[in-house]
């Protein structure tokens, strides 16, 4: 969702705004804008669209200055417009918001009636014009900010920029993040350590309820009405982290990095010496769990799906997954000594935040799975194990999928040992699995022309398309199907195969492609007959098995794509890799925007 920067330094700021800007394209935007100070006085640029426009304005119109702030804004109230682009100005002060001011009418309201005029339809336009107010009774900045942040209400960060003061920038958080940077003579604010990559690697990331004043040479940072120390850490994101290499979108980038990152990430959680998994000391005693509740939204939710497969199947544990933005309102009861496990690639979605709040109230113990360590989720756990993907930029989740079922799958077998469900035996023939993984996801990546020629004659001209899987592959469906939507927009729904016949079988005929997940496991068969159900009816089978099982049904598909034979537990992991193929190369053929879909975030900061 919205990205913020803020800068205060030595040299013409904007360059460096839209620089940064353009790293936090990835979460998702449809509009965008800067702001400096020139001789005193706020003058801003904006545009609808894509950065190319907001580019093609400060050509015709350049901005100087050397402090600003920047924004690209994903749209919660008001149309995406010039008009609503941030920063929200008055002749007092810029801001830039990323979350919701949920009592914006209420405070609309007050300003209202004390005669002051809203130019946007935004819920940002209240602080700026809160602010402005304050100031005009004679606040100081420093105190106009302080009591903001007391009236102020909902999940937001914050960078604002004061007419008149060349000296000063502010930034505030409660709920969204923000992080600080700090370099030679400049100091940032931005909604993350990648943002301020390649200015500076020294950060530190306020809590909630800070607010800070940012000035050239240093930070003072406030909570209520008392400075605070925040620590500063080196950030482990290099600017060269982040750009697309060879790679024609960073979503191929990303899916390519996957046998590297899943190496990097068993090599915390598995000892291939013993093949064993070694994890950290955990808060709690597997033979006591009363309950798994895991939690999670969209494909990190799928992850949880398939995890689900391999603790009732390894520990025999008994777990309930839902839905983040259900279970947070539902509120169901959760027995004490139960455990809930988050699962987020960014460690920021709102949802699943709000989720692990309502558990922990409820005496769980949090354990999440993320894959950015300074995160919100991460910092509100009890224990976290984070996945070792690296900076996952293109909308569509990807490394950071395979790395969470990695993780997941260490944890389970971790469970399954402690609670003596899975001998030494099964555990090394598992670890083995693992470690042989990356290789066959390489193998599964070589394959890379038939996953294009499946899309270009197949799916990309389909209209709706069906994935079905059972068992563990269920998710797998359901993930593949949710990939080539967002990205193709294409209608896709993932169903397991076994439920097909009691209604989306209605939909099958020669139009429609169906991708059968087929590893060969110990439900192959009942997978075979959904197949040839899905067959007498017309449909385009697109059959994902191994060899085994190409060989006894390859005939029948329009296409097969036969991959390495795996452990029947691994082979999720393993089978993410083709469905995500399938759905990048369709949204090739079709000419989609495939790092940063339409309407899509890469960070669900709102509900
Ligand atoms: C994945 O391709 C999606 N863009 C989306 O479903 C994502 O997985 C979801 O929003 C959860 O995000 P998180 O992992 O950062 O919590």
């Amino acid at each position: 969702m919205c990205g913020i920067i803020g800068i205060i330094g030595k040299a013409p700021v904007t360059p460096l705004l839209v620089d940064a800007l353009k790293r936090l394209e990835y979460r998702g935007y449809d509009s965008s804008g800067v702001a400096t100070l020139v001789n005193g006085h706020i003058d801003r640029r904006r545009a609808e669209g894509k950065l190319v426009n907001l580019e093609a304005r400060l050509a015709s119109e350049p901005l100087p200055g050397t402090i600003g702030i920047g924004h690209t804004r994903w749209a919660t109230h008001g149309k995406p417009s010039e008009r609503n682009a941030h920063p929200i100005a008055t002749d007092r002060v810029a801001v830039v918001h990323n979350g919701i001011i949920e009592n914006f009418q209420e405070l609309k309201g007050e300003l209202v009636a004390e005669g002051r005029h809203f130019d946007s339809d935004t819920d940002t336009e209240v602080v700026a014009q809160l602010i402005t107010s304050y100031l005009e009774k004679q606040m100081s900045p420093e105190q106009a900010m302080g009591k903001a942040m007391e009236r102020l209400r909902g999940a937001f960060a914050l960078a604002i920029l004061f007419s008149g003061r060349h000296d000063i920038l502010m930034g505030a958080r409660r709920g969204s993040s923000l992080a600080v940077g700090y370099g030679d003579g400049e100091m940032y604010v931005g909604t993350d350590a990648l943002a301020l990559a390649p200015f500076t690697r020294q950060v530190s990331y306020l809590e909630d309820d800070d607010w800070v004043v940012l000035r050239a040479d240093g930070c003072t940072v406030y909570q209520g009405g008392f400075e605070v120390k925040r620590e500063v850490r080196q950030s482990g994101i290099s600017g060269a982290m982040i750009g697309k290499g060879n790679h024609r979108h960073f979503m191929l980038k990303e899916i390519h990095e996957q046998p590297a990152v899943i190496g990097d990430t068993l090599q915390t959680y598995l000892d291939p010496a013993t093949r064993s998994v070694t994890l950290p000391v955990l808060p709690f005693d597997w033979n006591k769990v009363s309950r798994i509740t895991m939690t999670a939204c969209g494909t990190a939710y799928y992850a949880c799906m398939v995890a689900k497969y391999w603790f009732e199947g390894l520990a025999r544990l008994s777990v309930e997954v839902e839905v983040a933005s259900e279970l947070r309102y539902r509120e169901p009861p959760l027995p004490e000594g139960g455990v809930c496990i988050a699962v987020s690639q960014s460690g920021e979605t709102v949802d699943t935040l709000a989720a692990i709040r309502y558990a922990k109230a409820n005496k769980q113990t949090i354990l999440s799975v993320v894959n950015v360590p300074e995160s919100a989720i991460a910092r509100e756990s009890h224990l976290v194990l984070p996945t070792l993907a690296g900076p996952e930029i293109s909308v569509a989740s990807t490394k950071a999928t395979t790395t969470q079922l990695t993780v997941l799958l260490c944890l389970a077998i971790a469970a399954g040992r402690a609670r003596g469900t899975l001998s030494p035996e099964a555990e090394a023939r598992l670890a083995l699995a693992l470690i042989e993984l990356p290789a066959h996801v390489n193998q599964a990546l070589n394959m890379e022309e038939e996953y294009r020629r499946v899309a270009e004659t197949v799916l990309a001209e389909a209209r709706d398309v069906l994935y079905l899987g059972r068992g563990s592959s269920f998710p797998i469906a359901l993930e593949g199907a949710l990939k080539l939507k967002e990205i193709s927009y294409i209608h896709a729904e993932g169903y397991a195969a076994g439920e097909m016949k009691h209604g989306p079988i209605a939909l099958i005929d020669e139009t429609v492609p169906v991708v059968v997940v087929a590893p060969t496991d110990a439900i192959f068969d009942k997978t075979a007959s959904n197949f040839e159900q899905a067959k007498a009816r017309g449909g385009k089978l697109v059959l994902l098995s191994d060899a085994a099982g190409v060989g006894r049904l390859g005939n029948q598909a329009v296409v097969s794509l036969t991959l390495p034979t795996v452990d029947p537990v691994v082979a999720p992991i393993l089978y993410t890799v083709p469905v995500q193929l399938l759905a990048y190369y369709t949204a090739v053929a079709k000419g989609t925007d495939v790092d940063q879909p339409r309407n899509l975030a890469k960070s669900v900061t709102v509900e």
